[in-house]
């Protein structure tokens, strides 16, 4: 299997808080990969220190066998690595088609961007129904469906979703991640970032506890179902 992005022993500080400590996972290319940790683990900062929007202090990222840690972010984007962050952060006074324009801002061609804007209509029906719809007034689960396509259409080898379930009902939540599977069934890696253990460890591949800036505990998604620690701390009894 070929490699999408190697971390070793990664390292971010905020001022005096070290929020990663000697962090190393991996992605190949094909898998689903989920990254579990309480509040404050360190999982956020380390899908912003993959993207560029942080620095790290020590270590290395490598994607698609390019060491990429001090690189910009755009250029990040452009390797094909896009980040859905937590919260969403859709543009609110935008209509649901603008948002997803907007998600082709590195891509130069238009009919590459139309053609995705399609794709994203068909894997989120809800969405084509709502194309003329501002994106502040959608509901928390199509936002989230809103945020996942607009960065689908920049056409992302890698995707890292920060915490799609994030405030939605159990029904939504099961719609996010089928969407999730189907597309990484259509060819695109993922980092899913959640703190529903549950939920991301149904479709998995593998997965990484991290606890203060560390891996902790990484196997397959079976393992980790079965681990009596990721029991006791992630899926309850
Ligand atoms: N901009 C910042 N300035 C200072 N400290 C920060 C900053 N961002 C994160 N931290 C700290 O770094 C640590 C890791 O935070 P991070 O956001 O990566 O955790 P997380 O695993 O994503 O948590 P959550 O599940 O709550 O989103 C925390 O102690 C947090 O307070
Ligand atoms: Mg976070």
């Amino acid at each position: 299997m070929n490699t999408v992005l190697d971390i070793h022993g990664l390292e971010v500080a905020y001022g005096k808080v070290e929020a990663l400590r000697g962090l190393g996972l991996t992605v190949g290319e094909g898998e689903i990969v989920a990254l579990l940790g309480n509040n404050g683990a360190g999982k956020s900062t380390t899908v912003s220190a993959i993207s560029g929007v942080v620095r790290s202090r020590a270590g290395s990222v490598t994607a698609f066998g390019e060491n990429i840690t001090a690189a910009p972010p755009w250029s990040i984007v452009e390797r094909g690595i896009v980040h859905v962050p937590e919260g969403r952060r859709i543009f609110s006074r935008l209509t649901v088609h603008e948002n997803l324009q907007l998600g082709g801002y590195t891509v130069p061609d238009t009919r590459s961007i139309d053609r995705r804007i399609e794709q994203v209509y068909d894997l989120f029906p809800r969405m084509a129904e709502r194309r003329a719809q501002q994106g502040g007034t959608l509901s928390g689960g199509e936002q989230q469906m809103l945020a996942i396509g607009r960065a689908m259409v920049a056409g992302p080898r890698l995707i890292m979703l920060d915490e799609p379930s994030m405030g939605l009902a159990p029904l939504v939540v099961a719609q996010v991640m089928d969407a999730i599977v189907a597309i990484n069934r259509a060819g695109t890696s993922v980092l899913l970032i959640e703190q529903n253990a549950r939920a991301a460890l149904k479709i998995a591949h593998r997965g990484y506890v991290i606890d203060s800036g560390r891996v902790t505990v990484t196997g397959s998604a079976a393992e980790l179902r079965a681990d009596p620690h990721v029991v006791e701390a992630y899926l309850g009894a």
